[in-house]
């Protein structure tokens, strides 16, 4: 049988030395005694559910409920909706399918906190109290007191990196991962429009090309864990069984889990604040031209927009990569983001309706028939005077947005905003074209616009000054339309001129500055509502 599984260190190896004298012997034991009396006392005090209580009631009611029942008043707004700590389905777990968590794993989630979802991480309580908390959790449910979870014994990492990705690619095939996640693993296979969790709410297949967005942590050993015990309550399954029924091995796992780690990068993007645009003899073609290879690539991420309504608390986009080039003529901008469905899409009407019942209720309902995706890129209407930018929602009556709106079927028009649910189209006669690409959950779309336009009112580009940008994307089939989407804040694009690098530098620096105070006010608003 290849690969056994290698059993963790038991814990009874505490045994008294074997050499020394008798008396040694029994002074042993009787240290030994003593520090079995005084250690739960002094050196590890025990969890305080009444305390956790009060802790539970001010950090963690308003999501969980005050029973506990995932169904705080904050609760409808989620997806996924807050654990419900009676019925004890936990997904990120050390412990077989099935079972409940360790207080370790507990511990885990406490501390990192579940990333791609609502629940953060708390580091503004200390040790003792997440324990006290989380002992407070646990008496929400009559299981902890029956059963003593288990850590699944798992074989321990062989390495091997890449070099095992092409086998592990054959272990996606023959288990099936591409059914729900997709060929590329972006969360796209053809069962994902259907899939729900154990309450009925319609749940995503992770996008397993951003890692760092994966609720159990990134890299080869969490995601294996992840294989060996599914995560309770979704679809995603544990294949303890196939690897006992030999199915599948050990091996093959292990050659899975290092595939599925490079599906993406190995951390999250770093966030840079202006898309540099190279000057190129030539600009590249389409979406999919190879010209495109070699240039750089900017991340930017996007949070649903919750500060208008009808607001969008759970949405698809999480973030665009943005590559730009200019010739000295024309500016070519290319946007890439993961969007598991191709709308308007009928295949997903289904999941449209349960996006739009789990999350929707408050007022504006969407219509019932297929959207389309879009996305926005905004520019200041004139070039900006100093710092100044417009405001983060789509700009206001005295600095208007000029707008790049792009529909998935009716292509690319010019647009003006004075605020959100504001956008009308103009024609500035500037000549905007885009071309886009839809494969395997990612969308391509590249804009191109020359640089200069001759009416006086609107952008354009010059070489050396940074002009600020930022982006809005609707997703069709998860009901997104109006305000209901994604936003960034304001970053930059600063075109590359032919000769020195000085002039382009300078004006960045003093633009880096006010940059990153952009997703600052975007994560204050969003903390500052409480509607
Ligand atoms: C802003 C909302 C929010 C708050 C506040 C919040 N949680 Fe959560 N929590 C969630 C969501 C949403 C999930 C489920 C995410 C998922 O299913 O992927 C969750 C899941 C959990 C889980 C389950 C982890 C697992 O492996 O399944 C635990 C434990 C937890 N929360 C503990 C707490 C504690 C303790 C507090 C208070 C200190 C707290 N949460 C506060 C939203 C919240
Ligand atoms: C029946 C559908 C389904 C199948 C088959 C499936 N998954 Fe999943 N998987 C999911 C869903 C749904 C989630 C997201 C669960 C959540 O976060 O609530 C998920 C999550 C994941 C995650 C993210 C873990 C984390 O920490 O957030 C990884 C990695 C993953 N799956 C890999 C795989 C691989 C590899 C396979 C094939 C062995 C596979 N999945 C098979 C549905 C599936």
């Amino acid at each position: 049988m290849v690969g056994r599984l290698v059993s963790a260190a038991p814990l009874r190896s505490v045994a008294l030395p074997s050499v020394g004298s008798s008396r040694v012997r029994w002074v042993g034991v009787g240290i030994a005694v003593l520090l079995a009396l005084l250690l739960p006392v002094r050196l590890a005090p025990a969890q305080d559910a009444a305390s956790g209580e009060a802790i539970y009631r001010a950090w963690c009611l308003e999501c969980h409920g005050a029973e506990g029942r995932g169904d705080g008043p904050a609760a409808e707004r989620m997806l996924p909706r807050p654990r419900d700590f009676v019925g004890a389905r936990y997904q990120i777990r050390t412990t077989a399918s099935g079972e409940l968590p360790t207080d370790d794993d507990l511990m885990r989630v406490m501390r990192d906190g579940l990333p791609g979802t609502a629940m953060p991480g708390w580091p503004n309580l200390g040790d003792q109290e997440k324990r006290d908390v989380l002992a407070f959790v646990k008496s929400l449910s009559p299981f902890f007191e029956r059963e003593t979870p288990e850590v699944l014994q798992r074989s321990a990492d062989p390495g091997g990196g890449a070099d095992r990705a092409g086998a592990g690619r054959e272990a996606y095939g023959t288990l099936e991962c591409a059914r729900c996640h997709g060929e590329h693993g972006r969360g796209d296979g053809r069962s994902a429009p259907t899939l729900e969790d154990w309450r009925g709410f319609p749940v995503r297949a992770a996008d397993l090309s951003e890692p760092w967005l994966f609720n159990g942590g990134m890299g080869a050993d969490a995601i294996h864990t992840r294989f060996l015990t599914g995560m309770d309550g979704t679809p995603m399954p544990s294949n303890q069984d196939a690897l006992e029924a030999g199915v599948v091995t050990e091996e093959d796992l292990w050659n899975l889990a290092h595939y599925v780690a490079g599906l993406g990068p190995a951390k999250a993007p770093e966030l840079e604040e202006v898309v540099r645009v190279e000057r190129r003899e030539q600009l590249p073609g389409g979406p999919a031209d190879a010209a495109w290879d070699d240039l750089p690539s900017f991340y930017f991420p996007l949070v649903g927009q919750i500060v208008q309504a009808p607001r969008q608390f759970a949405p698809t986009v999480d973030g665009v990569w943005v590559k730009g080039v200019h010739d000295g003529a024309e500016l070519a901008l290319r946007i890439e983001w993961n969007d598991p469905s191709n709308s308007p899409d009928p295949g997903w009407q289904e999941w449209q309706d349960k996006i739009a019942a789990a999350l929707y209720s408050d007022g504006a309902p969407i219509p019932a028939e297929p959207l389309p995706d879009l996305l926005g890129v905004q520019f200041p209407m004139t070039p900006p005077d100093g710092r100044a930018r417009p405001y983060f929602l789509m700009g206001d009556r005295r600095k208007p947005v000029y707008l790049w709106l792009w529909h998935s079927r009716r292509g690319a028009v010019e647009g003006r905003a004075t605020g959100l649910g504001t956008t009308e189209v103009v024609d500035s006669g500037a000549g905007l074209t885009a071309s886009a690409e839809w494969e395997a959950g990612r969308w391509r779309v590249v804009f191109r616009r020359p640089l200069a336009d001759d009416d006086d009112g609107v952008l354009s580009f010059s070489e050396g000054d940074p002009i600020p940008i930022a982006f809005f994307a609707w997703d069709g089939s998860s009901g997104e339309t109006g305000t209901r989407g994604s936003i960034s804040a304001w970053y930059f694009v600063g075109l590359q001129p032919p000769t020195s690098n000085a002039v382009f530098v300078a004006p960045l620096v003093a633009f880096l500055v006010t940059g990153g105070l952009g997703m600052f006010a975007v994560r204050r608003a969003q903390k500052s509502y409480r509607g």
